[in-house]
């Protein structure tokens, strides 16, 4: 083999190294997916990030997947389906609506529509489509997002609370 050719063959082995080297430092970079469901960045503040539980992140999954539609200003498929609707549903993260209802109101308004409680029917029943752990998760994940921040009662409510 001629000298040049060799010295080629080198330089474009020492290119593949280099390259190869190059790569492994991109797939160290850890999958911005894996952790999506760890955490939720705050509605009003997107800088906060809000740590979530499993539990949690089991409720964000149901949100993104059956509620952000009417409960969001903004869908993963683009505008969400709320300025359309009357009355126009609470965003999820509203606090000042959703604060003062207790778990087992939020949890029937769910499970059987908003029909059901005397609110709007625009409000589906959740029932035969989501299991009751996946309701709770919900639940607990719009706790989380609240704004103003949620705090638990100190004692459990009634099972038929009016609220
Ligand atoms: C098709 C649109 C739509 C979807 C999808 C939807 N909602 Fe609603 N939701 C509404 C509307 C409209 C209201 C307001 C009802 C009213 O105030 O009379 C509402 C109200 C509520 C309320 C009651 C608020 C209150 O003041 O009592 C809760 C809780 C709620 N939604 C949770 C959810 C959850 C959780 C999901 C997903 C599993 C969901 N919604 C999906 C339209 C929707």
């Amino acid at each position: 083999m001629k000298r040049r050719h060799l010295s080629l063959l080198v330089a474009l082995a020492l290119t593949a190294l280099a390259t190869s080297c190059q790569q492994k430092t991109i797939a160290a970079k850890p999958d911005p997916l894996s952790r999506a469901y760890d955490v939720e960045s705050d509605w009003n503040d997107p800088q906060k990030q809000i740590p979530l539980n499993y539990q949690q992140a089991q409720g964000k999954r149901v949100f993104y997947t059956y509620c952000v539609w009417c409960h969001a200003d903004s869908s993963p498929a683009g505008p969400s389906n709320r300025s359309n609707l009357t009355p126009t549903p609470p965003l999820a993260n509203d606090g000042a609506t959703f604060n003062p209802l207790s778990d087992e109101f939020v949890r029937n308004t769910i499970t059987l529509g908003g029909s059901a409680m005397g609110k709007s029917a625009m409000m589906p029943p959740w029932g035969r489509t989501l299991k009751p752990d996946e309701v709770q998760a919900v639940i607990v994940f719009m706790r989380a997002i609240a704004q103003p921040s949620y705090q638990p009662p100190a004692r459990p409510g009634p099972q038929y609370s009016v609220k």
